[in-house]
């Protein structure tokens, strides 16, 4: 595991930027994981800035995203589709039947599970996963549990989760309470883990997950386990 710690967000965005940017350079038809969250937003601002400056073609990449609300569909603004078609989808020029987000309004959330993993197992799995955590240690929305789960599923969230999101909604009773995610299984067979971090907040439970026991009580504990980790913290 390589820990790089820097000492602003704005460091940390550009090199999570050009570590993704490199994955598509060496691989153009690359299949890349890719999370929501505050955390990311600079690593797209730059991803855009670069593929507007012709220095990334993202036009052959394939993206699958980590987690969906549940019952939001990619209209509603507070949804994980909406918030990567503003954020990168509309900035890049991947093509949008290339980039998929799990469907939170399908009728059974368990068919959909069953039908992500299909779609990644095709795609050949991820090469470069793009993680943030939570301050639970949760990883895409895999929350801290008895066991890990792997496929793609169906999820409670945390009430600490729901509080920590809810700064994205207009009050905490709007924060759905259920979630799709990307099980363990798709995550761990990622051949690259890209995991930033940023805040003070969030030394406490990263240290936990990378020096701590492997716990699923610590969702991102079991990153210890894979072969091919960055993490990029900064503090500010
Ligand atoms: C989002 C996701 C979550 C976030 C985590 C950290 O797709 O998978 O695991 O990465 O909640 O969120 P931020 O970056 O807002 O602190």
């Amino acid at each position: 595991m390589k820990f790089i710690t820097t000492d602003s967000y704005d460091k940390l965005s550009r090199m999570a930027a050009d570590l993704i940017a490199a994955q598509v350079i060496i691989k153009p038809d690359c299949v890349l994981g890719l999370a929501t969250g505050s955390s990311p937003l600079g690593t797209y601002a730059n991803l855009a800035k670069k593929c507007a400056d012709g220095d990334v073609d993202f036009s052959h990449v394939t993206s699958v995203n980590l987690d969906e609300y549940a019952g939001l569909d990619g209209t509603n603004d507070q949804s994980y589709r909406y918030f990567m078609d503003t954020n990168l989808f509309s900035k890049i020029n991947i093509c949008p039947e290339k980039t998929h987000v799990p469907n939170g309004c399908a009728d059974d959330l368990a068919s959909e599970g069953a039908r992500y993993d299909e779609l990644i197992a095709s795609l050949g799995g991820i090469d470069l996963q793009l993680l943030g955590i939570g301050l639970d240690g949760h990883i895409g929305f895999n929350e801290p549990d008895e066991f890990f789960t792997k496929e793609t599923h169906e999820v409670e969230l945390d009430p600490s989760t729901i509080e920590a999101n809810a700064r994205f909604f207009a009050s905490k009773d709007d924060v759905p309470t259920k979630a799709i995610t990307m099980g363990m299984m798709s995550i761990m067979q990622a051949k690259k883990i890209l995991l930033i971090a940023n805040g003070a907040n969030k030394k406490d439970i990263l240290d936990k997950a990378f020096n701590g026991p492997i716990t699923p009580m610590v969702p991102a504990s079991i990153l210890q386990l894979h072969s091919d980790v960055t993490v990029i913290y900064s503090e500010n």
